[in-house]
C-alpha cells in the first residue's frame, strides 16, 4: 500500500526505483528497472534467494578489477515462491551457483572469463552466462548498487545451458538486490596471491519466452504424473 502511494505521488522516482539494502522482499518483474530488464516477450518464471561467497585474489601484476580477481563465486539458492523471509534455511537448498570454465577456448588456469553457472538440484539442469549485458554500475546518479559496498544488479544472457530440464529454458537471468560481496579496494592489494572471501546475498530471477513457458508446463505435468505414480504416501 505504501509503495503504491509513493508511486502515485512520485511517478518518476517510482519508475526508476531500486531497492535499498534495508528493504526486504521477493522482487517481481515489476521491480526490475528498464535498464536491466530482459527484452520483450520474456517472462519471469522463478526467483531464488542466493547466499554465498565471492573469492578474490590479489595479483598486483594484473590490471583487471584493479588487481583483484574474482577467482570463484559460490552460493546456495533457496526457493522464494510462496515463502516468506528468511529463505536461507538449512535443508531447503534448491540449487547453487558457481563459476565454471565452460569456454573450450579458455581452458587455462584462472581464466579471466569464467561463467556463473546456476545448477538446479531437482532435475540437474543448469544455465551459464557470460559478461552481464547491462548493469546498474554505470547508471547516472546511481548510488545504491555496484558501489564500494554492494555488488551491482544486472542482466545476464544464457551462454551455455543443459540441453533439457528446468534451467535449460532460462534465456535471461537478472541479479537483483545484491548485497555486499564487492571487490576489495585496489590499494589493499599488497600481497601477491592474498585471498579475500567476501560474503554476498542476492535474488536471481529466471526468464523464458512463450516456447519456454509451454515446455515448463509440459515438464511439470510429466513430473507430477511421475510423482503420483511413485509417491506412495
Ligand atoms: C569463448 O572464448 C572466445 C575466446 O576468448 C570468445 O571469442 C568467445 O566469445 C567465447 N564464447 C562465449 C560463448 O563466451
Amino acid at each position: 500500500m505504501l509503495s503504491l502511494l509513493l508511486c502515485v505521488t512520485a511517478v518518476l522516482s517510482c519508475a526508476s526505483a531500486d531497492f535499498l539494502p534495508s528493504v526486504k522482499g521477493v522482487p517481481t518483474a515489476a521491480d526490475v528497472k528498464e535498464r536491466i530488464a530482459p527484452p520483450e516477450g520474456q517472462h519471469l518464471y522463478d526467483v531464488w534467494y542466493a547466499k554465498g561467497n565471492r573469492i578474490y585474489q590479489c595479483n598486483p601484476e594484473l590490471t583487471g578489477f584493479q588487481h583483484w580477481y574474482n577467482v570463484q563465486t559460490h552460493a546456495f539458492l533457496y526457493p522464494t515462491a510462496g515463502r516468506e523471509a528468511p529463505f536461507d534455511i538449512d535443508g531447503e537448498e534448491i540449487g547453487q551457483i558457481s563459476a565454471a570454465p565452460l569456454n573450450k577456448t579458455e581452458q587455462m588456469a584462472n581464466p579471466v572469463d569464467t561463467y556463473p553457472t546456476i545448477y538446479y538440484f531437482p532435475d540437474g539442469s543448469w544455465t551459464a552466462s557470460g559478461h552481464p549485458l547491462a548493469t546498474t554500475t554505470k547508471e547516472d546518479g546511481r548510488v545504491e548498487r555496484g558501489d564500494a559496498v554492494n555488488l551491482d544488479d544486472h542482466l545476464e544472457q544464457a551462454s551455455y545451458s543443459s540441453t533439457n530440464g528446468y534451467l535449460s529454458h532460462a534465456n535471461y537471468v537478472v541479479r537483483l538486490q545484491s548485497l555486499d560481496g564487492v571487490v576489495p579496494a585496489a590499494d589493499t592489494c599488497k600481497e601477491k596471491g592474498a585471498i579475500v572471501n567476501k560474503p554476498f546475498t542476492a535474488y536471481f530471477m529466471a526468464y523464458t519466452d512463450e516456447e519456454g513457458l509451454a515446455a515448463l508446463k509440459k515438464e511439470k505435468e510429466e513430473w507430477d504424473a511421475l510423482s503420483e505414480k511413485y509417491n506412495t504416501e
